[in-house]
């Protein structure tokens, strides 16, 4: 049954390499505001019976997960045969812990969104820290595909005589696997607030001549990089990371900061984009569609 296949909110090149690559139907739907800032949602393809697979980089969600929502709901009650999320950008993982009193945890709230109204659901490398499988939280089959190959072959192709930061402890997961035989070290780094951290270096650290590499899940604000670009600038590093979030200039930031290159995954559209995602994705996906 070819499945119907929905890029969500708007069409990415993830999402029409996804849909080429199932051979899926490409949805026909409407969506657009009301004056009132409310959801207008039209579908247009006839879903009954059918496999539904929404691709949507849960990225800035707030702005529009209600419409992802409306969305599969729209395709439940129109007797869609199965729904499923290909989140590459798990969102609302962060929050993995009541930190602080009155703290509410959002990652289990979202998790409960997503698992009530899509069948399964396949993301990259979701923040995994202290939860320690997606099944802690999500109550529906969930698929966890890794990145590091790719990211352990980019480096190869692209680097020569690489050395590789961590720049604290949760990326040693993702930093031992991608550095593969080349060098690497992984750093100390205390979280003051969202936009301050302070990362400890080891006494002695000898890179010599060779091409360092950062290596990180998510940049965010960047100040986790920018703290170890300030070290070692000289060495005209690269910042390497999975999930390119840079909220607001922190991409301008890096690149003020001395990065040379700054490459990431396309789990979220950006011009940094150099490691597709397709390859991950495909396999368990047509698992799913089987
Ligand atoms: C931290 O826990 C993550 O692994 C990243 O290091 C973090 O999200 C990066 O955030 P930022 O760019 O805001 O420092």
């Amino acid at each position: 049954m070819t499945p119907i296949f929905f890029d969500f909110p708007q069409p990415t090149i993830l999402g029409s390499r996804l849909k080429q690559k199932l051979q899926a139907q490409a949805a026909e739907f409407l969506i657009k505001p009301f004056p009132d800032g409310e959801t207008y949602l039209r579908i247009l393809s006839n879903v009954k019976g059918k496999n539904i697979v929404i691709h949507a980089t849960l990225f800035q969600p707030n702005d529009w997960i209600l419409n992802l929502i409306f969305l599969a709901d729209g395709l439940r009650a129109q007797g869609a045969k199965s729904i499923g999320l290909v989140a590459p950008y798990l969102s609302y993982m962060r929050q993995d812990k009541i930190f602080h009193p009155g703290e509410v945890l959002t990652s289990k709230t979202f998790s409960s969104l997503l698992s009530h109204y899509f069948d399964y659901m396949i993301t990259v490398d979701p923040h995994l820290h202290r939860y320690h499988s997606l099944d802690e939280i999500y109550t529906i089959p969930t698929t966890v595909v890794q990145a590091a190959p790719l990211l352990s072959q980019w480096i190869q192709d692209h680097v020569s005589d690489p050395f590789l930061i961590g720049p604290d402890q949760e990326s040693a997961q993702w930093v031992e696997e991608i550095a593969g035989v080349y060098p690497y070290v992984i750093l100390e780094k205390v979280r003051h607030s969202g936009t301050h951290v302070e990362i400890t270096w080891p006494e002695t650290l000898n890179f010599q001549e060779k091409t360092i590499v950062l290596v990180d899940d998510i940049i965010s604000s960047g100040e986790t990089m920018i703290q170890v670009l300030r070290k070692v600038k000289k060495n005209a590093p690269i910042c390497l990371a999975l999930h390119p979030l840079f909220a607001g200039k922190a991409y301008q930031k890096l690149r003020a900061e001395g990065a040379r290159q700054i490459v990431t995954c396309n789990s979220i559209p950006h011009p940094s984009n150099q490691i597709d995602l397709t390859p991950l994705l495909i396999p368990p996906l047509k698992k799913y569609l089987s």
